[in-house]
């Protein structure tokens, strides 16, 4: 078996039922084969190493420390799900505080153990806020700090597939950006059901499947999208991991040279129209890190990802209000990338 990259791998919260898949996914999808599992709960994430090495993946080299600073080591890769997740009827939002404190922390631990690391991946929530303090407080580069988004897409993708009732992979192009929350843009424009535009079927100009899509299933096909996360913690009584799981190890995949990532990942914006914040964009994934670029749509989807960055940067400012990031002018005294 070879593994895409030997590079050592660092997962933050591994005892977790993100951070346990993710170890999981990494090797079954030949991504990386040295996977150092830290959480402070030790007695969990030895437990889930042991579980990892019941698998009898080949040359699997897995271990678990209840101590971060042995985990960053020398790591190529950081992921991190380390923090609280969602309950039923909370949001990501009312995670902010908890977890807005483990992500300067681990910034913190980062820039001491880790500054040569190649690609951070922040998934714990809300990753669009955690994912900026771990880049504020790491020292790195922006190109080297991401936020597992691509969640929203492939959920628009099962949503769209069980409307028109056809096999998953025949919906391309599903693409949201902005904030991974309660406010997203939904672009449809490279949408493409069996190849057939989805603008064009809202439009009433064709169908596929002989089924239709008009307005109003579009505001609930959007309200279901927006609330994906929430169905699943209705459903199981917990919040998602397999997904989140999978997903992190694929951008790992193409972090380090493999196959390409085509899904939004967060990326850390400055310039115009969007300043100082990390959200969800198109973006190049590849092993010099994350480039992103500006989506294409009409007016309508951008009118939206305006909205959605000014929720982002609402929640900036109220984690800026609760003492949690410095103000942005001061961000250049801990990470000279972003003076
Ligand atoms: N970005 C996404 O798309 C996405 C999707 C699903 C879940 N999430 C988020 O991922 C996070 C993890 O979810 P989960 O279901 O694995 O939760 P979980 O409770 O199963 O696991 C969290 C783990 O983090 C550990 N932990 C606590 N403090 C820590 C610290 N300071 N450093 C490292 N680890 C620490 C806990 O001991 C626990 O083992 C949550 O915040 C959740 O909301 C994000």
């Amino acid at each position: 078996m070879k593994y895409v990259t030997n590079g050592k791998v660092a997962i933050m919260g591994a005892a977790g039922a993100v951070g346990s898949n993710i170890a999981q996914s990494l090797l079954a999808t030949g991504t990386a084969n040295r996977i150092a599992m830290y959480d402070p709960f030790a007695a969990g994430v030895e437990g889930a190493a042991a579980e990892i090495e019941h698998c009898a993946f080949p040359q699997a080299d897995v271990t678990w420390t209840a101590n971060a600073a042995e985990a960053l080591d020398g790591a190529m890769f950081v992921l991190s799900s380390g923090g609280a997740p969602r309950r039923e009827g909370m949001t990501r939002e009312d995670l902010l505080r908890g977890n807005a404190e483990i992500a300067a922390q681990l910034g913190a631990d980062i820039a001491d153990h880790a500054p040569d690391v190649q690609l951070v991946v922040v998934v714990f929530n809300p990753a669009d806020i955690t994912g900026l303090v771990t880049l504020v407080h790491s020292g790195l580069p922006p190109t080297r700090v991401t936020t597992l988004a691509a969640l929203d897409s492939t959920r628009l993708q099962a949503r769209l597939a069980g409307h028109f009732r056809i096999a998953q992979h025949r919906v391309t192009g599903c693409r949201t950006y902005g904030g991974h929350g309660q406010e997203m843009a939904l672009y449809k424009r490279d949408t493409r059901i069996d190849g057939v535009s989805l603008n064009d079927i809202v439009a009433g100009l064709e169908t596929v499947n002989g089924v239709t899509l008009n307005t109003d299933d579009w505001s609930t096909i959007r309200a279901d999208v927006v609330n994906g996360g929430a169905r699943i913690i209705r459903l199981r009584g917990r919040s998602s991991f397999q997904s989140p799981g999978h997903l992190t190890a694929l951008m790992v995949k193409a972090a380090a040279g493999g196959e390409s990532f085509s899904w939004p990942c967060g990326a850390y914006l400055t310039g115009v129209p969007y300043h100082h914040v990390m959200m969800a964009m198109p973006v190049d994934l590849g092993p010099t890190g994350v480039r992103w670029s500006l989506p294409s749509g009409d007016d309508a989807e951008h009118a939206e990802l305006d909205a959605a960055y000014a929720h982002v940067e609402a929640l900036r400012e109220e984690t800026i209000d609760m003492g949690l990031l410095p103000a942005q002018t001061q961000w250049g005294s801990s990470n000279r990338h972003l003076a």
